[in-house]
């Protein structure tokens, strides 16, 4: 979903320091890119469309002057991926330039209003709004900054954006409400953008903005004001530890690799997971009556993997749901002995945080699991964890959908404990089964890279692939198949085995390909049977399974070995093929795994 940067520095040109910046964001959208300057008084606006590096081609970004800068990168909502809709947009006169991450919903009024009053608009967007409020503003002659929080009363919706004057050449506005926004604060150099990976090698010291923040911005320093009453507000400091090692792309060819391949050490961190944070969140879920599991995409499917995980360590019922369906689904019934845990990599997923809202308004406890720290989320969730995976580039969730796993697998040992449910040897049981993760994972990706390039080269040619799971291992399945179709953009169908026979088994031919997640465990006996039901009609059998399975290797077209381990981690353990075939089909197709067409890292609108 668009991302922002705004950067000024006291000497030399920002035009690098913007591109490097907006390179990092490009995961959340690449329909185009843009830059605004302002050098000598006058602005400088540069912009097209596709990816960055395609606009950078053709504009030279680099080749700006002047120390003040606001980028963005596109995912469109209004108006088609066109250079006149890309960003920043600008008012009549173009003194004012503006760039944007969110929806502004009254636009259409907005607009009218301004055509009315003589204003004339160049592109479809709903951004273009804010450069000419700004602009009546200053016509009327208010102030930069008076002018832009008037502009932002009249603006409904959600809304990061950073503004530029050439008539106060100095200053940068960033305006936030409810789109990500936080301020880099450096040494001579100042930052407002969507996430820290824009400046982090400039600085390590943010600040979060608060919904209906707007901050000032020059070289020297910062105020944030309210955009209500217009009064001053001081917000804490907040020191990261990311650094820039984090968001390259080191020895490999894509982030996606990168972040398959790290998942030993990703889930080393969340081992780590300090027991303080787990504990308060197991005692507020303990209290309630009925918790929610609430995610969107991947985040989604590691929910519902958790609701199994949480009734089988923990012999405790949770009710897994997606995001941009709750407040249909249960809203309602949401009351004060409810809980919810959000789960959310970024922790700045819209249909997330209206949850949290709706849940907020019911008097529900809002609770949080995320991998960003000073997102949204963790403003607005009573209790939270980081799940110290690391900054996930790829847009295709990896390696923080296993950290989230065994993040629910840690609460659900946690809330297994509390309620006297296990006994001491299988607690010990599942802290042994947690902590074989590292090295097993390790094992597993080296052991599957070859055979999960081969399976994609064969497959590479089909029309349809399913995947089948039971079990815990139904999310397995699911997130299997969203990998595949989000990056090489196959058709792809996820069942759970037992469903196949009520509809899937009509879709199956000679040939057609299905993929069964088979651990050793208790489904592996009904999984056999459902292989040979789909093996009778002539479907290919590729099956993922224990590597001295010698029933599952014979009935299987293809067999693909994964070293024995604890029932309970297969959800993890059996992602890691997954994961690596979709990569591979990417690179089959031709296509660019990191930059899947349409999508974005994070979705900040409903
Ligand atoms: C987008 C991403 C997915 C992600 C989903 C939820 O659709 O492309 O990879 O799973 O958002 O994101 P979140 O940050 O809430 O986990």
């Amino acid at each position: 979903m668009c991302r922002i940067f705004a950067a000024v520095i006291s000497s030399g040109d920002v035009a690098s320091t913007l591109k490097i910046g907006l390179k990092r964001l490009e995961y959340g959208g690449y329909d185009s890119s843009g830059m605004a300057t302002i050098a000598d008084n006058s602005l400088i606006i540069k912009k097209g469309v596709g990816k960055l590096d395609e606009v950078d081609s053709v504009v030279h970004f680099d080749q700006m002057k002047g120390r003040i800068g606001i980028a963005h990168n596109r995912w469109a909502t209004h108006g088609y991926p066109t250079t006149i809709n890309a960003h920043p947009q600008v008012d009549c006169g173009s003194r004012v330039a503006v760039v944007h991450n969110g929806i502004i919903e009254n636009y259409m009024e907005l607009k009218e209003e301004l055509i009315d009053q003589g204003h004339t608009f160049k592109s479809r967007t709903d951004t273009e709004v804010i450069a000419h409020l700004i602009e009546r503003s200053l016509n009327a002659g208010d102030d930069f900054v008076t002018a832009a929080i008037k502009s932002s009363k009249e603006l409904q919706g959600s809304f990061a954006i950073a503004a530029l004057y050439n008539g106060e050449p100095n200053k940068i506005i960033a305006i936030k409400q409810e789109s990500p926004l936080l301020l880099g604060i450096g040494d001579g150099m100042n930052f407002a953008a969507s996430d820290a990976s824009a400046f982090i090698d400039k600085t390590d010291l943010i600040i979060p903005l608060e919904d209906g923040d707007l901050a000032v911005i020059d070289n020297l320093g910062y105020k944030i004001l309210r955009i209500d009453s217009g009064k001053g507000v001081n917000r804490d400091f907040v020191k990261l530890s990311m650094k820039v090692e984090d968001i390259s792309k080191g020895i490999y060819s894509h982030y996606m690799l990168k972040e398959i391949m790290e998942q030993p050490l990703s889930l080393r961190y969340t081992l780590e997971l300090q027991s303080v944070y787990l504990d308060v969140i197991t005692e507020l879920m303990d209290r309630s009556r009925t918790v929610y599991l609430v995610g969107s995409g991947t985040s989604y499917n590691s929910c519902l993997a958790g609701s199994y995980i949480y009734s089988k360590i923990g012999a405790f019922p949770t009710i897994p749901a997606l995001a941009s369906e709750f407040g249909e689904q249960y809203g309602r019934a949401l009351d004060v002995d409810s809980s919810l845990i959000l789960v959310s990599q970024s922790g700045e997923t819209a249909d997330v945080l209206k949850v949290a809202s709706l849940a907020r308004m019911r008097a529900s406890t809002v609770l949080g699991i995320t991998n960003v720290v000073g997102s949204t989320l963790t403003r607005i969730t009573r209790a939270y964890i980081i799940q110290q995976a690391g900054p996930e580039i790829g847009v295709a969730a990896t390696k923080t959908y296993t950290s989230q796993l065994l993040t629910h697998l840690k609460l659900a040992l946690n809330i297994g404990r509390k309620r006297g449910k296990l006994s001491q040897s299988e607690m010990d049981d599942y802290t042994t089964a947690f902590e074989l993760l590292p090295e097993l994972t390790e094992k597993i990706l080296k052991g599957v890279y070859n055979s999960t390039k081969e399976l994609a080269e064969n497959l590479s040619g089909t029309n349809h692939i399913f995947f089948m799971g039971r079990g815990m291992n139904t999310a397995t399945a699911y997130e299997g198949r969203l990998k595949l179709l989000e990056i090489s953009y196959m058709i792809a169908t996820a069942y759970s085995a037992g469903e196949s026979k009520h509809g899937p088994i009509a879709l199956i031919d000679k040939g057609v390909p299905v993929i069964f997640v088979v651990p050793s465990d208790e489904t592996r006996k009904t999984m056999i049977s459902n292989i040979m039901e789909i093996k009778a009609r002539g479907g290919k059998i590729v099956v993922i399974g224990q590597d001295d399975d010698k029933e599952l290797m014979e009935i299987s077209d293809k067999f693909i070995p994964l070293p024995s381990m604890p029932d309970i981690i297969t959800p993890i353990g059996y992602i890691l093929p997954l994961q690596l075939f979709a990569y591979h089909m990417a690179l089959v197709k031709g296509l660019d795994p990191d930059k899947p067409r349409n999508l974005a890292k994070s979705v900040t609108v409903q």
